[in-house]
């Protein structure tokens, strides 16, 4: 039996809840520790008084509490360089350094990858001002893609249906609606096909499929409205096939791996590929250096494997040595509960009730912005809940998860009540 090892979980979302629940299964986990957490991790880790923009600090907590592997969960430590302070400290993390997450943190630094290495996505420019942008937007005509190169939450991009609102959104951009992120503007084709997400586990050279997944980024019913971090999601996604995973895997993922250590920058932890299938096959439209959220909370309960044997062995360049992921047979889909403004302004403070109801009757419920208050859940961010189920197919997992979101008491709260759509008609159809 191998050792057991103590771990330090970063984040507070519902993807690390997900994190948690599934690296606390794992026989390798001692204990498990996060910061800064929130209610529901509370449940499954130590809540540990870190702040993770003081990477001394985080590092003077890993020797005080000998953590094996550290695992980071959202792309603003990775961004800024946690992985690479930890790395030089002698500690194992789990997560790209500061110079892969560049694949995520600069737009503009992607598409020349892609550029470089044949790597299949939408025509681009880069500018950093904006009347030539906006020249290029006039010769080019509309619809056309809008976006801040840098991190802004993702709320950096505008798929602008006329010239007009493309010329606006790159104003808005260099007006400093984004702050640095707005500094240097992409300006791209606009893709037209059925979005999804395949996660790929990477040790710097080699690429293990970890799950596929798709997911509402509208803040309303039938994928209309303001963007959001994520309304919904579900697990796998049954628009990839097996064909076309093993193209994106050969097209995308391995010459991305390959680039990356062509330019001494190896890429560790989860690229997680947010692909266009259009009409001439797959295209990247962007990476991230992380899971997704919630995506990450319809792949843990999916995953048979050992997460800290996984993690382990990418931080430490030995994938070659492992076996093939298993999987559960079934969907999972997860739905969240937002406060009522969200992705606007919420209030916070509101007490939940029946999430132990919810639980009971199956569902897993994932905590994303909450905290506890005098023996009770309280709301306490934009995206609060994730309820999370598993079944057959698409639409037996959306019917679990909804009979889970009916259990909660929360009247401040709203979900979407589609989540899945677009999987659900062609199941019924073949029923
Ligand atoms: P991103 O933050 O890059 O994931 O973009 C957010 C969303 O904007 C994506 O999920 C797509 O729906 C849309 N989008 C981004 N780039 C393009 C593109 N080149 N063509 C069409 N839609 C896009
Ligand atoms: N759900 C989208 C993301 O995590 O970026």
């Amino acid at each position: 039996m191998a050792e057991k090892l103590n771990i330090l979980l970063v984040g507070s979302g519902g993807r690390e809840h997900a994190l948690a629940w599934k690296l606390r299964q794992s026989p390798r986990c001692a204990t498990l520790y996060c910061a800064p957490g929130n209610a529901g991790i509370a449940q499954e880790a130590e809540i540990a008084a870190l702040d993770a923009d003081d990477h001394a600090a985080v590092i003077d907590f890993c020797r005080e509490k000998e953590i094996g592997l550290v695992v980071i969960g959202p792309e603003a430590p990775l961004v800024a360089g946690l992985a690479d302070d930890l790395a030089a400290a002698g500690f194992t993390a789990f997560g790209p350094s500061a110079a892969a997450a560049q694949l995520e943190g600069s737009k503009g630094f992607t598409k020349d990858l892609c550029a470089e290495f044949d790597i299949p996505t939408a025509a681009y420019q880069r500018f950093n001002n904006a009347p030539k942008a906006k020249r290029y937007v006039r010769e080019t005509g509309a619809p056309i893609v809008i976006k801040a190169d840098g991190l802004a939450a993702g709320k950096g991009v505008t798929v602008a249906e006329s010239v007009e609102a493309a010329c606006e959104a790159i104003d808005d951009c260099f007006e400093g609606a984004f702050g640095e992120a707005g500094a240097e503007v992409v300006v791209e084709e606009c893709l037209v096909g059925e979005e999804a997400s395949l996660f790929a586990l990477c040790d710097g050279q080699t690429a293990l499929l970890l799950g596929t997944a798709q997911d509402h980024k509208r803040v309303g019913e039938g994928d209309t409205g303001p963007n959001t971090g994520g309304m919904g999601a579900y697990s796998p996604a049954p628009i990839l096939t097996q064909e076309l995973i093993d193209e994106v895997m050969a097209e995308i993922i391995v010459p991305t791996l390959a680039g990356m250590h062509a330019r001494g920058m190896p890429f560790r932890g989860i690229l997680y590929a947010g692909l266009m299938l259009t009409e001439t096959g797959p295209k990247l439209i962007e990476y991230n250096v992380r899971f997704g959220d919630p995506e990450c909370q319809v792949l843990m309960p999916r995953l048979e494997a050992d997460l800290v044997e996984l993690m382990l062995a990418a931080a430490t360049g030995s994938l070659l040595e492992v076996d093939e992921p298993q999987w559960r047979e079934e969907t999972a889909l997860t739905v969240v509960m937002a406060a009522k403004g969200y992705p606007g302004s919420y209030e916070k403070g509101s007490v939940i009730g029946g999430i132990g109801k919810a639980e009971a009757g199956g569902a897993l419920v994932f905590h994303a912005g909450t905290k506890a208050e005098g023996g009770s859940v309280v709301a306490n961010g934009g995206r609060v809940l994730n309820v999370t189920a598993l079944g057959a197919n698409v639409t037996e997992a959306q019917a679990k998860a909804y009979a889970g979101i009916d259990a909660i008491h929360w009247p401040q709260g709203f979900c979407r009540r589609d989540i899945g759509w677009r999987a659900i008609a062609p199941e019924n159809q073949r029923a």
